[in-house]
């Protein structure tokens, strides 16, 4: 997916890429959250660096936003090794990756973003690189054209994805290491703005900082930038200091309600309760009612509705829970029994 389609929270503008670099966790202990994928990948990392041998392919997935670019370099890092960063859309050809891959050195990490999008022919060229680690090269053409096997340096393939249904399954069994990121809970949110709060020289109180953390729907990334609007906000109308009055009001015009659900969520949820009786009704349906994007709304808007219970996924369709009634004050049509709803 390209950045544009993502919603309004998830989009980087070139000034938060700064920013987002700026307050990246930059070493281990500043990666919050995620223990059983830590300790898992702790294990993995002492593990190869026991054997000298370097780590194996890595694969991480989850909505954005919840760290895999950051862990991908602090792995990077923990290992002592470079890490080179490209992305599926991005190696249009063979001839791309094999580039690519015969610059790496022995231990190097590769980053793949967004590695459901790797086409055909350069999944299949990365088969025996993963692998062997060698390159088939065809040289020549026709009846005369013959295959060159080269020798690559050991080296590690770290991919992420928010879309690991539309992998193949013959690149997902390359990958000996397979971790799902999950959304993380307010304490651990907390934890992330208070750091970020110290990276960005703000004051911040408690109350703020629960507040931002319960509204960032289980996203890192949505926290910090949550933290800077309301710091903008802090800035224009009081002393620049964080404190909770200013927060709900900030929070309240960024149109993010009580549970993190922005203008895309309510729509999304609404046009299933209001347009399509509440479901079940087909993810195509509702993507040409609310005209969005499949991907957008299967990637971003549905995972966290899915999590804090407001959506079912069936095999007839989506369908809106009672929570979801409730949440956004949606009397039950008459004649449906609580019963029908999940
Ligand atoms: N567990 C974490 N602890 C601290 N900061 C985090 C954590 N996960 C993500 N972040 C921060 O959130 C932002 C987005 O993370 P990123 O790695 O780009 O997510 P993804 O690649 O999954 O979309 C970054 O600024 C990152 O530092
Ligand atoms: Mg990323």
């Amino acid at each position: 997916m390209t950045k544009d389609k993502k919603s309004n929270l998830e989009k980087e503008t070139p000034e938060e890429e700064v920013l987002f670099t700026s307050l990246r966790a930059s070493a281990w202990p500043e990666f919050y959250g995620q223990k059983n994928v830590k300790q898992a990948l702790n294990i993995a990392i002492s593990a190869a660096k026991k054997r000298k041998e370097p780590i194996e392919h890595i694969l991480l997935y989850g909505p954005p936003g919840l760290g895999k670019t950051t862990l991908s370099h602090l792995i990077a890092k923990e290992m002592n090794v470079n890490i080179r960063v490209t992305s599926g859309p991005a190696i249009e050809r063979a001839g791309d990756l094999a580039s690519i891959l015969t610059n790496l050195e022995k231990g190097d990490i590769l980053f793949i973003d967004e590695v459901h999008r790797l086409n055909k022919i350069v999944e299949e060229t990365l088969y025996p690189a993963m692998e062997d680690y060698a390159l088939d090269i065809i040289i020549g053409k026709g009846p005369s054209a013959r295959t060159l096997r080269l020798d690559l340096p050991q080296f590690t393939i770290i991919g992420a994805t928010t879309r690991i249904g539309l992998m193949s399954a013959p690149l997902r069994d390359r990958f000996g290491v397979i971790h799902r990121l999950a959304f993380y809970e307010p304490d651990e949110l907390s934890e992330i703005i208070r750091k970020g709060a110290i990276k960005l020289k703000t004051k911040v109180d408690k109350d703020s900082i629960a507040e931002i953390a319960t509204r960032a729907r289980g996203t890192p990334r949505i926290a910090l930038k949550l933290l800077k609007r309301v710091r903008d906000y802090a800035q224009v109308h009081g002393t620049g200091e964080i404190v909770k009055g200013l927060t709900d009001k900030a929070l309240e015009m960024l149109n993010v309600d009580s549970v993190g659900l922005d203008n895309n969520d309510v729509r999304y949820l609404k046009s299933i309760i209001e347009k399509h009786g509440g479901g079940p009704v087909g993810v195509e349906t509702i993507a040409s009612t609310i005209s969005e994007d499949i991907g957008t709304i299967e990637e971003v808007i549905e995972p966290y509705l899915l999590q804090v219970g407001f959506l079912k996924k069936t095999a007839r369709g989506r369908t809106a829970t009672l929570a979801a009634y409730k949440h956004l004050g949606i009397e039950l049509p008459k004649g449906l029994k609580q019963g029908k709803l999940l």
